[in-house]
């Protein structure tokens, strides 16, 4: 047979086979053909992530017998998740959240070096470009009623050497439990803003003292801790972003070890080398070089973050 004919009958063979296999699938070959279906992704991690997506999608279908009814019963449940997020409210990052996935996916990528300070989840509530502060200013934007919070502390990097210019970014919510974006009745960037260390890598937040507060639940997430019988707080935390050139961006809380909600934080992501004991100093003079009222919350704490090379 010429080669070209040859070579004609041996696509035709090959694309009937396939097409009978695609016809008559059973459960225990379709898993497989499904994969062999994406076996021609070009780039190298999508096709891992993919393939494995799939083994572990139809895996849990099996596992638990999954009928249509429930399947779209979960279809449901993610297109609402989906149809509710956008810039400012991100069921869909909470979702991830309250699944574990955020607090693992940053477990497995975040491979911590020596000395390093940890980081953990994001959350859905940062907001990119929060405004600059100098040290004295508080990110407070209400009337003050109750004592101010001051962090001061240090970055260093590896070698322990100061970090200058480092950009600290920080979020918390209001003692209602709610960040600015959630509650209209608080000015915009209230409790979130940028502040920089010095030249020796010195920083100064001025804030008030963060308090537990429950997630949203007037969502589908809110639905599912409801159906599964959980509680929906976070323990009182102070959110820190820090990036300086040079130096991995580092994204961590900073915990009150005073919380209740420490062991069971609906997010999964309290790690015990974040948990702080904020203390309450009466001390006048302290009060004044740092321009608040006596007395204030304090806590002394420095963040290691680690090299980019
Ligand atoms: C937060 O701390 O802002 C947060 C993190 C994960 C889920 C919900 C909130
Ligand atoms: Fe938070």
């Amino acid at each position: 047979m010429p080669e070209r004919q040859r070579y004609e009958t041996s696509i035709a063979k090959s694309m009937n086979e396939t097409e009978n296999h695609l016809r008559n699938m059973t459960e225990p070959q379709l898993t497989d053909v499904v994969v062999e279906r994406y076996s021609k992704t070009p780039e190298p991690r999508l096709k891992e992530i993919m393939s494995s997506l799939i083994r572990h999608l139809h895996d849990f279908v099996r596992e638990v017998r999954l009928n249509e009814q429930e399947w779209m019963v979960g279809i449901d449940f993610l297109t609402r998740t989906g149809q509710m997020s956008d810039r400012k409210r991100q069921e869909m990052i909470l979702l991830s959240d309250n699944l574990g996935v955020s607090a693992l996916v940053n477990i497995v990528s975040s491979g911590v070096a020596e000395g390093a300070t940890e980081s953990t989840v994001v959350g859905p509530f940062y907001v990119p470009d929060s405004p600059e502060h100098s040290w004295g200013e508080s990110i407070l934007l209400r009337k003050q009623v109750e004592p101010s919070f001051i962090v001061h502390g240090r970055i260093l990097g590896p070698n322990d050497e100061p970090v200058p210019h480092a950009r600290i970014e920080v979020w918390q919510t209001d003692t209602n439990g709610m960040y600015d974006i959630q509650d209209k009745s608080q000015p915009e960037d209230n409790l979130r803003g940028s502040y920089h260390s010095n030249e020796q890598g010195e920083f100064r937040i001025h804030t008030i003292r963060p308090t537990s507060y429950p997630i949203p639940t007037d969502g589908p997430v809110g639905e599912l801790l409801r159906a599964t019988d959980r509680h929906p707080w976070r323990p009182a935390h102070l959110h820190a972003t820090i990036s300086a050139a040079g130096y991995k961006k580092l994204t961590t809380h900073l915990f009150d070890a005073a919380d209740a909600y420490l062991d069971s934080d609906v997010v999964f992501a309290v790690k015990e080398s974040l948990i702080r004991t904020i203390t309450l100093n009466a001390n006048t003079d302290d009060a004044a070089r740092y321009g608040v009222v006596s007395p204030f919350w304090e806590l002394s704490t420095d963040f290691h973050l680690q090299s980019t090379g």
